[in-house]
């Protein structure tokens, strides 16, 4: 959301909110979002049971179930240089395919397609999409293998209040001419900030006529007639947005409902926060549970999409946003997600700000190796997950791309100051593999990661290996401020049998 949501907007949304619950998770104190009783002073010594209900089944995700934004912003300086064509960015891109790569935010609404090839020359800024920057970006999905969802600009607007799709009609001859693939489309951004970012307004009910219209004239190009669309991009779940446009029959236009979610401005810059259980639940109680809550009441089948994120906005907080520690609210976020519903999460961004995940030379920083971990493990059916309230635990079956089926995946988050050991009684006689995440040196405000002690580098622009710890049967003991990924890989868990 580079320069977008407001304070003012976060306050009055949190009062608007008082705790909707639509869930019946009555073991789930941590799933739930409420943390009745702080432990977190708990003694070190004492061990955390983990109870996995592998039995039931609380979601699927799928290989895309993680994705990354480009924030549009970049358009109006061509990329800002960003290497796209490096063997190192390529390298590091296609560790992450199969990826959803959304191009959206608050310049989505200002670009202009110009397609012509007559633009002026490019001085260091421009509000126009041009068939070199196209190419650029669609030459680059194209090589590492990544899906490509567009945001449109919803303020090309007719005199009665419409939207006027020729723009974008322009950019889609052009695209089609081009063959390029474009896996999906929205139309605007973060609507419900429109009077602040652009005083003006486009009413839900009017959003839906404007998605049904970008419907009808994808139906004109058969190379987009089938791709998807997702809106409407909202910068907060609040009814009076999100449900009403939902309501006023863009549930039937949107392939999924999406919705954008920071945690708070970046002008707060304790890096405590990052590793607070109860930052961690301000996620579920003010955005994942009202999303979910108001899609399912219009339509309980509509996939729902968490369609840009990250830490804080407006643009991270420097060395600590960018540093290990940031891994904590966006591996919870991420398990949060898949446990209650949600289909794909897409990073807010793959470069260009603090909390990317590469730096500006395509270096990745930690939440980079966190991704890429996560993608290779996870993957399938979700279960609930239970421990004690000062860690967070989630499980759900292991990808099987990269283990045995069958095999299932615990994660276990330990934001304390202090070892945590995990007891897993479910499994204790399984052997297990084990990746442990740490700051390099221990240090949660490195720059590095390490992966069970050693630390993550490229080694001549490829990834290393990441190879897992096979550990006998036993307790799991989790560092001081650490994720710990354990695969059981001959669980045999039935659900994970089942290859999604
Ligand atoms: C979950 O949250 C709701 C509402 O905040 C609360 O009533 C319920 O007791 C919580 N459940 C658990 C298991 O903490
Ligand atoms: C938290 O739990 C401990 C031990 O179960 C109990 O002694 C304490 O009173 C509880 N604190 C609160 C605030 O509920
Ligand atoms: C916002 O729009 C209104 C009506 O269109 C106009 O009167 C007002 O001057 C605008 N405000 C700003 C700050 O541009």
């Amino acid at each position: 959301m580079k320069p977008s949501a407001s304070l003012f907007i976060l306050i009055t949304f949190l009062l608007s909110f008082p705790l909707a619950n639509g869930y019946d998770l009555e073991e789930s104190a941590d799933a739930n979002g409420t943390q009745k009783n702080a432990t977190s002073k708990r003694a070190a010594g004492e061990r955390a049971t983990v109870t996995v209900d592998y039995y039931q089944s609380m979601n699927i995700i799928g290989s895309k179930f993680v994705g990354v934004t480009i924030d549009s912003w970049h358009f109006q300086a061509y990329w800002n240089g960003f290497p796209f064509s490096s063997k190192k960015v390529q390298n590091l891109a296609r560790a992450m395919a199969p990826n959803i790569l959304r191009i959206g935010g608050t310049s989505a609404d200002k670009l202009s397609y110009d397609m012509s090839g007559h633009a002026p020359p490019f001085n260091g800024w421009t509000f126009l999409v041009t068939p070199e920057s196209w190419q650029t970006i669609n030459q680059f999905v194209r090589d590492v293998g990544w899906d490509f969802i567009i945001d449109l600009n919803a303020l090309k607007r007719n005199a009665d209040g419409s939207w006027n799709p020729d723009n974008a009609r322009e950019l889609l001859q052009f695209s089609a001419h081009r063959k390029y693939t474009i896996a999906g489309f929205e139309l605007g951004n973060e609507y419900d900030m429109y009077q602040g970012q652009f005083n003006t307004t486009v009413s839900p009910q009017q959003l839906a006529k404007d998605v049904a219209s970008l419907k009808r004239l994808l139906a004109e190009f058969p190379a987009y007639s089938s791709s998807f669309i997702v809106g409407p991009e909202v910068a907060a779940a609040r009814p009076e947005y999100f449900h009403s446009f939902l309501a006023a029959g863009g549930a039937k236009v949107v392939d999924a409902a999406s919705f954008h979610h920071y945690y708070y401005p970046d002008t707060n810059t304790d890096p405590n926060l990052f590793t607070s259980i109860k930052t961690m639940d301000t996620f579920y109680r003010y955005a994942l549970d009202p999303a979910m809550t108001q899609s399912r009441q219009v339509d309980p089948q509509l996939p729902v999409w968490l369609s840009e994120t990250s830490s804080t906005y407006v643009n991270g907080v420097h060395n600590v946003a960018d540093r290990f520690v940031a891994g904590f609210l966006w591996l919870d976020k991420l398990g949060l997600c898949a446990l209650h519903g949600v289909k794909a999460v897409i990073r807010q961004d793959l470069y260009g700000e603090t909390y990317s995940i590469l730096d500006k030379n395509g270096d990745p920083r930690p939440d980079y190796w966190l991704t890429v971990l996560y993608k290779r493990i996870v993957r399938g059916h979700v279960f609930l997950a239970t421990a004690r309230q000062d860690v967070r635990v989630y499980s759900a079956c292991a990808n099987h791309q990269h283990f045995a089926a069958g095999s299932l995946a615990v994660y276990m988050l330990n934001p304390n100051s202090f070892p945590v050991t995990f007891d897993l009684p479910q499994f204790s006689s399984q052997p297990r593999m084990i990746y442990t995440l740490t700051g390099w040196d221990g240090d949660r405000l490195s720059q590095y990661t390490s992966l069970n002690g050693v630390k993550l580098e490229l080694v001549n622009d490829e990834l290393p290996k990441m190879q897992a710890r096979v550990a006998s049967p036993g307790h799991v003991t989790a560092p001081p401020y650490s994720f710990t990924f354990v695969v059981f890989h001959h669980a045999h868990i039935p659900l994970c049998l089942d290859r999604q």
